[in-house]
């Protein structure tokens, strides 16, 4: 009866999804009454400040501890020589999300910014003037900072397990054949998340429980990792994470800083809050790796591709492993009958790189993007007629079919509204009433449709309201207001009758908000929660004779607006409430799971795609740029709240102007500092620098990504618009930058 049941209750798609709800969470932000990880102050709680090292190599030969514990309101200065054991060696990775930690193992320096103690105080002040009164001392030794420094060898893997070659067909001979060909090298710097929120944990031990306020993109990913490092049951640690300020990869695993904080608390017997400061936050919690990638396309006589190579040069620290999965865009993008991708690396003395939104694509869409811009330029074709001219029917190296694919209707709605029709083909053709030069260029935007694994509870309560629980925290997409959308109509339940809790970890586990996935897992998790738990009431309902369902069996019953009614007659039926009451319920719970669609995955290349158009205004002087208008056709499955997707589209498409002009960690080669480790030097685009904007959300039905048809929002904005925009600044000037991101001195 429950598997009739379960196939026969069938929630309609209600009134919820597709709405442009504003954030239920907006409120609460804009009026300082979200509290985050920081915010958190329990009694007796201590301030820790790390003192960390300004060299990247070698070793620590003395601190000044008496200095230190001498200043009033010092309580305790943690070092290699004191700090609590843990269970597990953090040199151990032992999964694909673990990586190595500095918790003051030894003496040893890997990076500059790598933390060599922690003081701990009863004032922030306090604390920070004994971190700065150990004044360390070293033995150093020389460093690699460079992409052409050291031996180039291949790793193991790209991203977190992706191959670091892929080929298919012969590149050479495609190359050889070709009519006409392009090689070209371009350079993407190392880049820094730059949260607005820094990593923060505070920490409070009572006995072997742990309790911790921290940001966090993966919670129950970050119990697993905290209880295995202190030999404790995940079930004795609890974290808080509801908000965060931002992560973009760099909270998706708890990073060594946040661990260190634990391990004060530990030491001292107190709670301790531990907050890390800007400057911090440039070595110890990830970056995107540099990269100088190497294209090699060649076309036939009308234009089409005969072969395509991405050659990714990257690096990682010397410790650790992740490599910039750069190649990955062009697996996907472009028809071709040979495409190889492959990669070797470098090992720098810097802190490990790790994912950074669009882990890959960014780095790897701009290269991509713009060699093919150069073919175009080199056909004599219009940049976009040569997009289509070589369009993927299906995915070029897998020969899959695409699950979904309409970036033919992004690149005609985008054109359409950008007015590229009106384009000159040759640069440096337009300028403005001003005399500035005008560039327009265009960018295909792409990023796999992926899903991780989740888990979400649903209840029905005798009051008729309804509970959704999922571990999920809001990281400033938009998730919470998302997720409750999903939760109310897989409810068949108004918003307002729903309660939605989430951002602890003692709820189901929502997975990891990342790889643009956590709409579509723990969205697909809720769907699954509330059809379990509405089929369970429906079997309530069909089995007792006293009920107006009874009976309903094939014909089944849907859930509408609080009701079950017979599918067959719509106006039999009666309320949750009835149906609860009658049975002598208080409450009735369901559970679901969201995870990839292993079938579909072997069948279908899934990606979301897009088209952005750019234009760039530079002064033909002093080589000024600004990006002027952007515009950005999406096509991303279904849509569950357009006001929130079209913010993650115009958040990503800032990024890829940031990218392409205004972003860089400038390292000294010597010391191996990054010289620009505060956010009035480390550009990113300031309402100034950010253009006109438009989202377009392209219509797209995919039936194989999830049973909802999501692919995912977060990311991709940043792919298409790196390329249009430094694309548009070759239309402008007709010089081909090639080195990111562009500096006027290059366009003189
Ligand atoms: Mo994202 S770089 O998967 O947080």
């Amino acid at each position: 009866m429950a598997e009739l049941a379960s196939s026969a209750a069938h929630v309609r798609h209600g009134s919820s999804i597709g709405q442009p709800l504003t954030r239920r969470d907006g409120q609460l932000k804009v009026t300082g009454g979200a509290r985050y990880a920081a915010d958190n102050h329990p009694p007796g709680m201590l301030h820790a400040a790390l003192a960390v090292s300004s060299v990247a190599r070698g070793r620590v030969t003395g601190l000044d501890l008496e200095a230190a514990r001498a200043h009033p309101g010092v309580v305790a200065v943690m070092t290699p020589e004191n700090r609590p054991a843990l269970a597990q060696d953090p040199n151990d990775k032992s999964g694909p999300f673990v990586f190595r930690m500095e918790l003051l193992q030894d003496d040893t320096v890997r990076y500059v910014g790598q933390p060599v103690a922690v003081v701990i105080a009863e004032t922030l002040e306090a604390a920070t003037e004994g971190a700065a009164l150990l004044a360390p001392r070293y033995a150093a030794e020389p460093v690699s900072t460079g992409l052409e420094d050291g031996e180039a060898f291949v790793p193991p893997a790209v991203g977190v397990g992706a191959p670091a070659e892929v080929r298919h067909g012969d590149v050479e001979a495609g190359l050889a054949a070709a009519a006409r060909r392009v090689e070209a090298v371009y350079e993407t710097p190392a880049q820094y998340h730059n949260a607005m929120e820094p990593h923060a944990v505070v920490a409070a031990w009572e006995g072997d429980r742990l309790s911790i306020d921290t940001p966090s993109q993966g919670l129950v990913m970050a119990v697993g990792r905290v209880a295995g490092l202190f030999g404790i049951p995940p079930e004795n640690v609890e974290i808080r994470s509801p908000f965060l300020g931002g992560g973009f990869g760099s909270k998706g695993a708890i990073s060594g800083p946040q661990v260190l904080g634990i391990l004060a608390a530990k030491l001292v017997g107190r709670p301790v809050k531990l907050v890390l400061k800007r400057d911090q936050m440039y070595g110890p919690v990830g970056h995107r790796a540099p990269t100088r990638q190497t294209l090699r396309l060649g076309v036939d006589g009308e234009g089409a591709l005969t072969a395509l190579h991405h050659h990714v040069r990257t690096a990682s620290s010397r410790y650790d492993d992740f490599f910039e999965p750069s190649g990955s865009v062009s697996h996907t993008l472009y028809a071709s009958p040979a495409i190889a991708t492959t990669s070797d690396a470098v090992r720098l003395d810097s802190g490990t790189p790790i994912f950074m939104r669009a882990p890959g694509e960014a780095s790897g869409s701009i290269a991509l993007e713009g060699a093919i811009d150069e073919m175009a330029a080199a056909c004599g074709m219009d940049p976009l007629e040569f997009r289509l001219r070589n369009y993927a029917e299906v995915e070029p190296t897998s020969g899959k079919p695409f699950s979904s694919k309409a970036l033919r209707e992004c690149y005609a709605q985008g054109a359409e509204r950008f007015g590229w029709s009106g384009r000159p083909l040759a640069p440096r053709q337009m300028r403005d009433e001003d005399g500035l030069l005008v560039g327009w260029g265009v960018g295909t935007a792409t990023f796999p449709a992926l899903m991780m694994h989740g888990q979400a509870r649903a209840v029905l309560r005798r009051d008729g309201s309804g509970l959704v629980e999922t571990g999920a925290h809001d990281m400033g997409q938009g998730a919470w207001t998302a997720f409750a959308q999903i939760a109310a109509d897989s409810l068949a339940l108004p918003i307002d009758q729903l309660e939605f809790r989430a951002g602890h970890s003692g709820l189901p586990d929502a997975g990891i908000a990342g790889g643009s996935a956590h709409t579509a897992t723990a969205g697909m998790a809720i769907h699954g929660a509330g059809a379990d738990v509405i089929a369970r009431l429906a079997e309530l309902a069909m089995t007792d004779q006293r009920s107006p369902l009874f009976g309903a069996g094939n014909a089944g019953v849907v859930a509408r607006e609080g009701r079950l009614v017979r599918r067959d007659d719509e106006s039999r039926g009666e309320s949750y409430a009835e149906i609860l009451a009658r049975a002598g319920l208080d409450e009735i719970e369901g559970r679901g799971t969201g995870a990839m669609d292993q079938a579909a995955q072997e069948h279908y290349a899934m990606h979301a795609h897009g088209a952005v158009f750019a234009e760039v205004k530079v002064d033909p002087e002093l080589g000024q740029i600004r990006a002027t208008r952007l515009v950005g056709a999406f096509a991303a499955g279904r849509i569950i709240n357009p006001r929130l997707v079209r913010s993650q589209y115009y958040g990503g498409m800032i990024w890829g102007v940031s990218f392409a002009l205004h972003e860089a960690a400038v390292v000294d080669r010597r010391t191996g500092r990054v010289m620009n480790a505060n956010l009035g030097e480390y550009h990113v685009p300031v309402n100034a620098d950010v253009p006109s904007l438009e989202a377009i959300l392209v219509d797209e039905v995919d039936p194989h990504v999830n049973a909802l048809g999501i692919k995912g929002v977060g990311e991709i904005g940043i792919t298409g618009s790196a390329g249009a925009v430094a694309n548009a600044v070759w239309h402008a000037t007709g010089v081909r930058v090639r080195r990111f991101p562009i500096a006027i001195e290059e366009l003189l």
